[in-house]
């Protein structure tokens, strides 16, 4: 037993540990109660009696000392490790942060949102699921007409008099119906269509409704402040033309072009040659929507446009697929400004 504890004692002095593994080695090996050292102890039981006391003492040594080395080897592990929290190379470059982006669609809507504020008119909101007559027949667009059928819509199975807007025009309604004239509104918003989705179309995108309603509101009133919009959106250079359309909504009704910022008239594919780009329906309110929402046609006159914040958004940027628009993918949408 005597030379089991010299060889123990050798072994706990040689000991030495660089990790935290071997300081819990040493632990299991020589602390704990099914280490060596406490089976020594359980063997002092069988030993002769007079030999018990010498043993004893020299083995509750052995314990002491291993005790302590554990103590100590902790210790050095402990100091080692605090000692590494300075051992970085602060002369490195920092990991950046990653920040966000803006989405391209949102960057639009605060542009066209700063023009026209700046021009008197509010930010509006409305429901992107609707009722029937919100949508269309507050609208002026007839029961069973094929005017509705201009837009496809997605209608709510359960109740065929609930949709989902494809228009931001509902806006405009609910604004006319719910407060008194004057109006002087734009209305940003999300609008549903039931169609297939491609490099041109989505089933959703974004519209901005104008409404402008008051005493003595005239056509060049229209024309005026799409002109000054489009300036401020493409530059000062940018020419507006009026085409004639339809709209149930509106009489008379506009198209509104602008001239194409690519090729400055000259004719590219994305003015089709033509030289001008399409941003916007308009036209003067239809005396029958005044009327719908309980104002006077005789008092009042308005004018109202809808564009599509995608549709600018690309001619902006030059981005040639809607579908980049939703698809959330970072490479496209940390091009655009950032987060700050
Ligand atoms: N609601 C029309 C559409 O989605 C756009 C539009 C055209 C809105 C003429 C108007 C307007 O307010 O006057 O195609």
């Amino acid at each position: 037993m005597k030379d089991q504890i010299e060889k123990i004692k050798k072994e706990i002095e040689e000991f030495t540990s660089s990790t935290k593994q071997s300081v819990e080695e040493f632990r299991l090996q020589f602390v704990s109660k099914k280490g060596k050292v406490s089976t020594l102890f359980d063997q002092l039981k069988l030993v002769a009696a007079e030999e018990k006391k010498e043993l004893g003492i020299v083995l509750n040594d052995l314990k002491k000392s291993a005790e302590s080395k554990f103590a100590e080897l902790q210790e050095a592990m402990e100091s080692t490790s605090s000692n590494n929290l300075f051992d970085v190379d602060l002369t490195l470059p920092t990991t950046p942060n990653k920040t966000g982006s803006h989405h391209p669609l949102n960057l639009t809507r605060y542009r066209i949102i700063e023009i026209f504020e700046r021009l008197g008119f509010n930010v509006e909101d409305g429901p992107e699921i609707e009722s029937d007559w919100h949508n269309f027949t507050a609208l002026n667009f007839p029961e069973n007409h094929p005017a509705r059928e201009m837009q496809d819509t997605f209608f709510v199975e359960k109740n065929p008099d609930v949709l989902l807007r494809t228009h931001t025009s509902n806006v405009q309604i609910r604004l006319m119906k719910n407060r008194k004239p004057p109006f002087r509104a734009i209305m940003p918003g999300r609008v549903y269509r039931n169609e297939a989705i491609s490099a041109r179309a989505h089933c959703f995108f974004h519209q901005v409704e104008g409404l402008y309603v008051d005493k003595n509101v005239g056509f060049s009133d229209l024309k005026q402040t799409l002109y000054h919009f489009a300036k401020e959106m493409f530059g000062k250079e940018t020419k507006i033309r009026l085409r004639p359309s339809f709209f149930p909504f509106t009489e008379p009704s506009a198209e509104i072009d602008i001239s194409c910022l690519i090729c400055h008239g000259k004719g590219c594919n994305v003015c089709k040659y033509s030289g001008w780009v399409e941003i916007a329906g308009s036209g003067m309110v239809h005396p029958n929507v005044l009327r719908n929402c309980g104002i006077d046609p005789e008092e009042y006159t308005g004018f109202a446009f809808g564009m599509g914040i995608e549709r600018i958004t690309m001619l902006r940027y030059s981005i040639n697929d809607l579908r980049l628009f939703s698809e959330n993918d970072i490479r496209f949408l940390k091009q655009f400004k950032p987060v700050i």
